[in-house]
């Protein structure tokens, strides 16, 4: 079964929650909120203040991906605005394991984001503890960027590692993804996909999400 997490990065920031509703309509599975801190990624959106006031318009879960140097600093905000997957970068947290147990002891999901240039050998020894590996397939900070066709052999070793080790954890994928390239890369065990410009992009927000559910 695969899940469908529309990133609002590609909405229309001053209808959010008309946006939101529309993907809701689709069969969205999660809403995908992506916080830049203008340091780690080189642009900034929103953080927990928005991330809380969206919180009252719906009931999807919140998948919160965090582009952020220093999360631990902010982890609790986002819990506290109603997050319910928390994703910090392997690239950003300089004691990774400690910030993955920090995560879950509120009692809410913890993610492993990978850059593109980021081996899954650096996740190795934490991938127990965590309920999602985010694989960026593209270069964090903007939407609309091409899929990097390297990630594909990424995404195998990926599934290949969880699957050696009997874990049962998702894998999500970041960036390019497509109508026309979600069961490619569902074949080698990407399970949730983020979809930004492909759905808020479109004319018809609710049709697109559920031809993405479709699938
Ligand atoms: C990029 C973000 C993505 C972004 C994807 O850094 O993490 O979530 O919204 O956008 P698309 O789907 O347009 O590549
Ligand atoms: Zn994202």
């Amino acid at each position: 079964m695969i899940k469908i997490a529309p990133s609002v990065l590609s909405a229309d920031f001053s209808r959010l929650e008309e946006q939101i509703k529309l993907v809701e309509e689709g069969g969205a599975d999660y809403i995908h909120l992506d916080v830049m801190d203008g340091h780690f990624v080189p642009n900034i959106t929103f953080g927990a203040p928005v991330i809380k006031m969206l919180r009252k318009v719906t009931q999807i879960p919140f998948d919160v991906h965090l582009m952020i140097e220093n999360p631990d600093r902010y982890i609790k905000d986002f819990v506290d605005a109603g997050a319910d997957i928390i994703t910090v970068h392997e690239e950003a947290s300089i004691h990774l394991h400690r910030t993955i147990q920090y995560i879950k002891s509120f009692g809410v999901k913890a993610g492993v984001a990978l850059n593109p240039s980021t081996s899954i050998e650096n996740i190795k020894y934490v991938i127990d503890e965590v309920d999602m590996v985010l694989i960026m397939t593209v270069n964090p900070g903007f939407g609309g960027q091409y899929f990097i066709e390297q990630m594909k052999e990424k995404i195998i070793d990926l599934k290949r590692l969880i699957d050696s080790k009997n874990l049962n954890i998702d894998i999500q994928v970041d960036g390019g993804i497509k109508l026309d390239n979600i069961k490619e890369i569902a074949s080698y065990g990407a399970n949730i996909f983020v979809a930004g410009s492909a759905i808020f992009n479109s004319s018809d927000i609710t049709n697109v999400t559920r031809m993405f559910k479709n699938l």
